[in-house]
């Protein structure tokens, strides 16, 4: 949607004219590979897109905080100085979330008149949630002259999640949509926080975001269980080796899982973690000196994984995944996110493209009944005024 029509719907809501709105963008973000290591204290690369949410934010006079979005059927309107989670409103807990942070840091925003737009697919894994989190923490930081670092930000919106939400989640994506740098991805190392921004170059290919449309279902579930699994390792290798987490041991060290980790389901998801930080170390390496085909090869090691080890691919992915491999010019696929549902990401043949997805989209759909959406995504600078 245009900026002009972004504030036309603003005035429509917000009939006073004598100011503009002050108008902000947070990207969503695609995980490129390192899936499931955030919570891990270990390696993840993912990259901002051109896909996020805008915020048309002004300030008011007295103490209301008014929210709109142009996504769903949504208006509400309380008072700045009463801060509650709002039990039937999913989306709009996310920046209630990140005000009430800044109220607990002891930065009390005034009243404001506020309007959000998404073009991010919900609950597809690209991180939509986050994109809310932090435009909105971006812009409050902004507005209220806070001064909070951008790592502050992140930490703040990580938190708002997931103490306000209840969704656990890791670092990743408050940390890739508010630092993503365009035509880079974050190589983060999620114990230090340190990163580097590494060129993606890809020449004669491209990457194309297969979107499986399957109904979010036991994701937030499923994603806890598989935290509370690694945990769970970190205590039977503890009684040998001590370690705080998982991304200690590196893939030297596997041999401690079949010695130290009686229960085989444990021992699998602790693999997973364990290769998968291996294979980001490896796929930055091999991206760096422009070798995609190996970088791809290293994607779809990444999504067996997630699929025979840590189980949190599921029927639709897998066919999105493995169908991908079969089209001439895909150079590797993989699931991104938390999984159970949401987005592939693969890298093709630029002058395939068109038939990639016009050939997926039939497999896809034989395979499962559902129809799959494509998008062909930019890598973006991260969160930002405009
Ligand atoms: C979700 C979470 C992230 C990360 C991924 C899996 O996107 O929000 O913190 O754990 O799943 O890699």
């Amino acid at each position: 949607m245009e900026l002009s029509q972004l504030k036309n719907e603003f005035f429509r809501r917000y009939d006073n004219r004598t100011n503009d709105p002050v108008i902000f963008f947070s990207p969503g973000r695609v995980n490129l590979i390192g899936e499931h290591t955030d919570y891990n204290n270990g390696f993840v690369f993912p990259c901002a897109l051109n896909y996020g949410t805008y915020l048309l934010v002004r300030k008011r006079n007295d103490d209301r905080l008014i929210l709109n979005t142009l996504n769903f059927e949504f208006s509400d309107s309380l008072n700045i100085h009463n801060i509650q989670k709002i039990e039937s409103g999913e989306w709009v807990n996310y920046p209630l979330g990140v005000i009430s942070e800044f109220i607990q840091r002891g930065i009390q925003p005034g009243g404001m008149e506020m309007l959000f737009y998404g073009d991010i697919p919900n609950g597809a894994g690209l991180s939509s949630s986050a994109s809310i989190e932090m435009v909105t923490a971006y812009a409050l930081n902004k507005l209220f002259d806070a001064g909070l670092p951008d790592l502050e930000l992140v930490k703040l919106s990580q938190h708002a999640e997931n103490t306000f939400v209840g969704m656990n989640c890791g670092i990743m994506d408050q940390f890739a949509v508010c630092m993503g740098e365009k035509d880079k991805a974050i190589f983060l190392n999620c114990d230090t926080l340190n990163y580097d921004a590494v060129p993606v170059e890809l020449n004669e290919y491209q990457l194309i975001i297969s979107n499986t449309n399957k109904r979010r279902g036991l994701t937030d579930s499923k994603y806890n269980e598989r935290r509370a699994e690694c945990e769970k390792a970190v205590k039977y290798i503890n009684k040998k080796v001590s370690i705080n987490h998982l991304s200690q041991l590196s893939i030297n060290n596997l041999h401690l899982l079949d010695e130290l980790i009686p229960d085989k389901i444990i021992r699998k998801r602790a693999r997973h973690v364990i290769t998968e930080n291996n294979r980001v170390l490896q796929a930055v390496k091999v991206l760096k000196k422009g070798d995609i085909l190996q970088f791809g090869k290293l994607m779809n090691e990444s999504h067996d994984s997630l699929k025979k080890d840590y189980e949190v691919t599921g029927k639709e992915l897998d066919a999105l995944a493995y169908e991908a491999r079969k089209i001439s010019g895909t150079v590797g696929s993989r699931m991104t996110g938390a999984g159970f549902g949401g987005c592939t990401v693969s890298i093709v043949e630029k002058k395939q493209a068109e038939s990639f997805i016009e050939k997926l989209d039939i497999a896809y759909r034989s395979a499962t009944g559902l129809k799959a959406d494509f998008y062909l995504p930019l890598i973006e600078d991260g969160v930002r005024q405009i």
